[in-house]
């Protein structure tokens, strides 16, 4: 009532030419902001993800994550990409046995390059050099609290694995989750594909963004994760069947694993264990030799190796209905696997030749990295008020207000 009295008042027209001021005030500054926030984010997808050098890789990194990394490297949709090795997350709990890391760096490195993954298309460092880590770290564990990384499944689960009870967990390991949404903001990755147990990772690391965007200045763009394509790929069971490959279970097939090392493998592979006589009708469903079918196989393979089955459907068919031998499946199973390890393995001892040259490539990798990240650096110690000697500004009012 009180709104129509104004508006039909004498101020009338003031009033209506302020709300209209107001209105596209507000939606200019709403459309600023959007307009802002696109451009930032729309200019350009950054892929960023490493591991942990802690082993060789196997066939569980290679399903869950490498496959894809390699593709979208040659796919090419992407401004930058970025793969590294995790050393000083390793060294969270590994304190005691640096050694360990030193060794499999290289391991690590071979394997990415076997896999494909290629310097000139996409950039390969060691997150220990980039001192600008430890730098963002520092700044991001002021917003975000004990209790939020306590809750994180996978450091949950971790601790557990590990053997860290209540006062033996090392601060360093417990604050990991917040070292790697450094890794990933520094370099403002967009995208990010991981396995789905790095799902609370990313979670966290989109909340620092958008707290550190909230409270300082618009600087990170929020990534998303990309997840393997399919539910075997996300979780490939060792070759004993267990839940998980891991090499502290011992059931990994390596992809520098030489072709007689995977045969053995394969050969003593967890299928059915009531498939004993031939006749006997067979489960798929838990038999590890299927759930790696179903991982790496596809039509083309049954057309080269076992043209009597049109695809991996039929296949399983017959086993199920009985009379289908587990000595020929994993036979199959051998010649698929070869069929991409064996391209891996001769490109690795290409590699090996010439291991300096490894060293070389990474710290090329790393200079280049760096670059980036000390640009990232520069505008985070501005967005929080900590450039200090840049800040001719705030020098004169300095110097104003002592002059008085
Ligand atoms: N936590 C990852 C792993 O265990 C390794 C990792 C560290 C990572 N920092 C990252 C992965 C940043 C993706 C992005 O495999």
């Amino acid at each position: 009532m009180q709104f129509l009295a104004i508006l039909h008042n004498r101020n009338r027209p003031y009033c209506v030419v302020f709300v209209l001021l107001f209105f596209c005030l507000e939606k200019n500054v709403y459309f600023c902001r959007q307009f802002k926030i696109k451009d930032k984010i729309e200019m350009g997808k950054v892929i960023l993800t490493g591991d942990r050098p802690t082993g060789k890789l196997h066939l569980g990194h290679y399903v869950g994550s490498l496959r894809r990394r390699v593709q979208l490297q040659n796919a090419g949709d992407y401004d930058r990409m970025f793969v590294f090795m995790a050393d000083v997350q390793a060294l969270t709990d590994n304190a005691d046995n640096p050694e360990k890391i030193r060794q499999n760096i290289i391991e690590v490195a071979l394997d990415y390059l076997a896999a494909g993954l290629d310097p000139e298309k996409c950039v390969l460092f060691i997150q220990s050099q980039i001192p600008e880590l430890a730098e963002l770290t520092t700044y991001l564990m002021n917003i975000v609290s004990v209790s939020r990384v306590q809750r994180n499944p996978t450091v949950k689960t971790e601790i557990k694995m590990r053997g860290f009870e209540g006062e033996s967990i090392p601060l360093g390991f417990f604050c990991y989750p917040v070292s790697q949404a450094a890794d990933i903001l520094l370099f403002k990755s967009t995208t990010v594909p991981v396995g789905e147990d790095q799902e609370p990772m990313l979670e966290v690391t989109r909340e620092i963004a958008r707290r550190f965007n909230q409270i300082y200045a618009e600087v990170f763009p929020e990534p998303n994760i990309l997840l393997p394509e399919n539910l075997t790929a996300r979780r490939l069971p060792g070759t004993d069947g267990k839940e998980k490959m891991s090499k502290s279970l011992g059931n990994c097939i390596y992809l520098s694993d030489s072709a007689d090392e995977v045969w053995q493998k394969v050969r003593s592979m967890y299928t059915d264990p009531e498939h004993i006589n031939l006749n006997d009708p067979g489960h798929v469903e838990g038999n590890a030799v299927f759930t790696y079918l179903d991982a790496f196989s596809c039509d083309e393979d049954f057309a080269a190796f076992w043209p009597e089955y049109q695809n991996l459907d039929e296949l399983k068919a017959h086993y199920q209905r009985g009379g289908l031998g587990d000595m020929k499946c994993k036979k199959f199973l051998n010649q698929v696997l070869n069929k991409f390890l064996e391209p891996m393995r001769e490109r690795r001892a290409e590699f090996e030749k010439d291991i300096p040259e490894i060293y070389n490539i990474l710290k090329k990798g790393t200079a280049q990295a760096r670059e980036v990240g000390a640009q990232t650096m520069d505008e985070v110690r501005k967005a929080m008020r900590i450039d200090y000697f840049n800040d001719v500004e705030l020098i004169r009012q300095q110097a104003e207000k002592y002059a008085k």
